[in-house]
C-alpha cells in the first residue's frame, strides 16, 4: 500500500470509530471508551486531515469541534415550506379537532402524540446520505443557513451510511439547550456578573446565531427530530418514519405514542402534564398528528398549518401561596439578590418554598409585600418565579417593602451603579460571602479543578482563619489539617494532592480562576491565547485589550482595574511562587515553513477560512509573529470583516500595509 492509500484508509477507520463511539455515547447513552482515548482518536484524525486536506470529507466528525466561521447567515429558500401548528388549550377544542377529522376521513385512523419541544425549529437536508444544509424556520418560506453550527451538534448525523435511504431527504426537528446546560451557563454568567439568559429557548436560538462554531460546540446544544420528508414514499405512517429515522441514527425522543382514540390522547396529555418536569429539556405542550400519510394528504392544509395536526398547549403551572419573608443573598461579585421565602406549596410535582425576585426593580414592579398571597410559576429555571400578587388577599396593615440599605453579611452600605438593576456590597475585601465565593470560584472544575475541597470545607477553613483568599490554599500544611475535626489525615492528604495536581492546570483556566469580573472561561481563553502569559496581560493597556477580538470595553476596563489593585498583584505573585501555570504552554504546532520568518502581524476582524485562533496558529506555524498592537514596526495588518475603524486609521497613519485574508493566503502559496 502506498502512503497515500494507508493515510486514506486510516482516515476512514478513525472516522468510523469516532462516529460509532459518538453514536453510542450520545444516542444510546453508552460510554465505551474513556474521554481521553476518544480525544486521542479525534486528535489523530484532525492531524491527518490537516496534513492531507484532500482526504477531508465534509461529513468528517472533526467538524463537531467547530472552528468554521459564519460571517453572515445566508438566507435560503426552504425546499418545502415550514408551516406552523394551530393551538388548542382545552379538551373541548381537541374534541372539535377530532370531530373534524372523523368527518373528513371517517373513523378508521390513528393519532401519534408527541411532546412539543420548546426550542428552535430546524430543517436539515441530506443528499446521498450526507448532511448538506441546515436552515432555521425563518418566516416559513425562507430561513437562515446555519449548517456549520448545526454540524457541531453531536446527535445530528453528518452522514447516514445506509443503502435503504432516498437520494434526497429532509428531516425536521427542534434544536434545544438541555436544562442542565442552560442552568450551568446561567450560573457561570451570574458568577462573572453578566446578565442572565431569559430561558432555554432564547439561549438555543442565540447560540445558533454565533459566528464562531467552536463556541457553538461548547454550548452543547441538542436536537430531537420529529419529521421525515421525502418523495419516494418509503414509509406509510409517521410512526414508521420515526422508527426508520431512529434506525438511521437520528435522535428521536422515545416519548411518542400511537393512540387509537381521543381518550388515549387525553391520557397521554395528562401523563406528560405532570411528568414533563422530569425531562432534561423544556416542553410547552403536546403535538397530535394523524399517523397515516395518505390520510394526512387527504386532510390537507390551510395557508398556515396542516389540518391533520394540532398542538395542545400546557397551562403554565402556577400556584398561590403566602410570602413569609425576603432574604438577601450576597454573591462572589458582591451582587445582592433578593429571594422570596414562601409558605411551602406544591407546584409541578415539587414542594416550593423559595422563589427568585431578581432585583429591587422587580420588587417595586410587583409591589410585593410581606404577608401577600403571591402566584408562583415554574419555567425552565431551577427556582420558580413570582409572577403576581393577589391584591384581594392583601392584609390590611401591610407596608410597602423597603429594600435593604446595608449588606446583610458585613453591614457595609450597599451601592447601585448607574444603569444597573442590582445592588452591590462594595466591601470586596472583607465581606465573608464574597471572600468565600472567590475561593469557591477558584477551586471549581472549570477553573483550578481542585479535588478534595468543596464549599463546606472552604466554609470551615475560612471560619478557622486558615484561608482568606485562594493563595492561602497553597500555604496549607499537613500538620495544620490532619487534626481538624470532621477532616482527618486522609482528607488532608487528598486535599494536598489535589492542590499539587492543580499546579499543572493550563494558564487559561488559572486566569478564569482568578475571578476577574466579566472574565468567564471563554474570555479567559481568548486573553490567554492572545497574551500568552500573565506578565504581558498585566502590562496590556485598555487600548491593547479592546483590540483583542471579542474583548469589549467593559471587560477591558475590568481587567485593567483588576491588575491596578496591589492586593491582586500580590496574590498572583504568591500563586506564581506556589508553582501555578501563568503562561500558555507552547502548542505543539507543526512547523509548516519559514515563509513568514521575521514578519510581524496583527489580525483584526472576522475571517472566511479561519477562526482567529487558527489564523494565529497558521502565522506562527510558518515562522511569523503575532503582535498585540499596531505600531510603526508592524509589517502587516490582516483585515477581516468588521474590523474596528480605529485600527484601520492607525495602520494607515503609520503606513502599515493592510492586507486581506486572500493576500495572506497568496503570501503562503508563493
Ligand atoms: S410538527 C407543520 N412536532 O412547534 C408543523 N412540531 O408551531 C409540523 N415543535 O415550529 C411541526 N415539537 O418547531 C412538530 N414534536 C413536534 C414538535 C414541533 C416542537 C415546534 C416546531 C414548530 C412549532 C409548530
Amino acid at each position: 500500500m502506498t502512503t497515500e492509500e494507508s493515510v486514506k484508509k486510516r482516515i476512514e477507520e478513525l472516522t468510523e470509530q469516532i462516529n460509532y463511539y459518538n453514536h453510542e455515547y450520545y444516542i444510546n447513552d453508552r460510554s465505551l471508551i474513556s474521554d481521553y482515548e476518544f480525544d486521542q482518536l479525534l486528535y489523530e484524525l484532525i492531524q491527518l486531515e490537516e496534513k492531507y486536506p484532500e482526504y477531508k470529507k465534509p461529513e468528517s466528525p472533526t467538524q463537531r469541534v467547530g472552528g468554521g466561521i459564519t460571517k453572515e447567515f445566508k438566507t435560503v429558500e426552504h425546499k418545502r415550506p415550514m408551516l406552523s401548528l394551530s393551538n388548542t388549550y382545552s379538551e373541548e377544542e381537541l374534541k372539535e379537532f377530532d370531530m373534524r377529522i372523523r368527518k373528513a376521513i371517517g373513523d378508521t385512523f390513528e393519532y401519534v402524540c408527541e411532546l412539543k419541544f420548546d426550542g428552535v425549529a430546524i430543517s436539515i437536508i441530506y443528499e446521498n446520505g450526507i448532511l448538506k444544509q441546515a436552515v432555521t424556520r425563518g418566516d416559513g418560506t425562507k430561513g437562515d443557513d446555519v449548517t456549520t453550527n448545526i454540524k457541531t451538534i453531536r446527535t445530528i448525523p453528518l452522514r447516514v451510511n445506509r443503502k435503504d435511504i432516498p437520494d434526497e431527504f429532509e428531516v425536521r426537528g427542534e434544536i434545544f439547550m438541555p436544562l442542565d446546560v442552560f442552568n450551568a451557563l446561567n450560573k457561570e454568567k451570574e458568577d462573572i456578573g453578566e446578565p442572565l439568559l431569559a430561558n432555554p429557548r432564547n439561549a438555543a436560538s442565540g447560540t445558533l446565531k454565533l459566528q464562531d462554531s467552536s463556541q457553538v460546540a461548547k454550548r452543547r446544544l441538542d436536537c430531537y427530530i420529529y419529521s421525515l420528508l421525502e418523495d419516494n414514499g418509503i414509509a406509510e405512517t409517521h410512526s414508521q418514519a420515526l422508527s426508520l429515522l431512529k434506525d438511521w441514527g437520528f435522535n428521536i425522543s422515545p416519548t411518542f405514542r400511537v393512540c387509537k382514540v381521543l381518550d388515549e390522547v387525553m391520557e397521554y396529555i395528562k401523563h406528560w402534564d405532570s411528568e414533563r418536569w422530569k425531562l432534561p429539556l423544556a416542553t410547552d405542550g403536546i403535538v397530535i398528528k394523524v399517523n397515516n400519510f395518505k390520510q394526512q394528504e387527504a386532510l390537507g392544509y390551510t395557508a398556515k398549518s396542516p389540518k391533520w395536526a394540532v398542538a395542545f398547549k400546557f397551562k403554565s403551572e402556577s400556584a398561590a401561596t403566602v410570602l413569609e419573608d425576603i432574604s438577601y443573598q450576597v454573591g462572589r461579585t458582591g451582587a445582592v439578590t433578593p429571594v422570596a421565602n414562601l409558605k411551602p406549596v406544591l407546584l409541578a410535582g415539587t414542594r416550593v418554598k423559595r422563589a427568585s425576585l431578581h432585583n429591587a426593580n422587580e420588587i417595586e414592579r410587583l409591589d410585593i409585600r410581606i404577608g401577600d398571597t403571591v402566584f408562583v410559576e415554574k419555567g425552565g429555571e431551577i427556582i420558580p418565579k413570582i409572577t403576581g400578587v393577589d391584591l384581594s388577599k392583601r392584609p390590611e396593615n401591610s407596608q410597602p417593602l423597603q429594600y435593604i440599605k446595608k449588606c446583610p453579611e458585613c453591614g457595609s452600605t450597599l451601592i447601585r451603579k448607574e444603569g444597573e438593576a442590582l445592588h452591590y456590597c462594595p466591601n470586596e475585601k472583607g465581606c465573608p460571602p464574597q471572600l468565600k465565593g472567590k475561593i469557591e470560584h477558584f477551586i471549581q472544575r472549570k477553573a483550578m479543578a481542585i479535588e478534595g475541597i468543596g464549599p463546606e470545607t472552604i466554609e470551615m477553613f475560612f471560619n478557622l482563619g486558615l484561608i482568606k483568599n485562594p493563595a492561602d490554599l497553597y500555604d496549607l500544611k499537613f500538620e495544620q489539617l490532619k487534626g481538624l475535626e470532621r477532616f482527618g489525615e486522609k482528607s488532608a492528604q487528598n486535599l494536598l494532592a489535589g492542590l499539587e495536581k492543580s499546579k499543572s492546570v493550563p494558564f487559561r483556566q488559572v486566569l478564569f480562576a482568578l475571578g476577574i469580573r466579566y472574565v468567564g472561561s471563554t474570555v479567559a481563553e481568548k486573553l490567554a491565547a492572545h497574551y500568552k502569559n500573565i506578565d504581558q496581560l498585566m502590562n496590556a493597556d485598555f487600548e491593547s485589550l479592546i483590540s483583542v477580538h471579542e474583548i469589549g470595553e467593559r471587560i477591558a476596563q475590568s481587567v485593567v482595574d483588576y491588575f491596578k489593585d496591589p492586593d491582586n498583584v500580590n496574590m498572583i505573585e504568591r500563586l506564581k511562587h506556589a508553582g501555578l501555570q501563568f503562561a500558555e504552554q507552547e502548542t505543539q504546532n507543526r512547523k509548516e515553513s519559514n515563509k513568514l520568518e521575521g514578519k510581524t502581524f496583527v489580525i483584526s476582524g472576522v475571517f472566511k477560512n479561519f477562526s482567529r485562533e487558527a489564523l494565529q496558529q497558521k502565522i506562527e506555524a510558518n515562522g511569523g509573529k503575532i503582535l498585540s498592537s499596531i505600531s510603526s514596526k508592524l509589517n502587516f495588518l490582516i483585515a477581516g470583516d468588521n474590523m474596528g475603524p480605529s485600527k484601520k486609521e492607525k495602520a494607515e497613519k503609520l503606513g502599515v500595509p493592510i492586507i486581506s485574508e486572500d493576500d495572506f493566503m497568496k503570501m503562503l502559496a508563493d
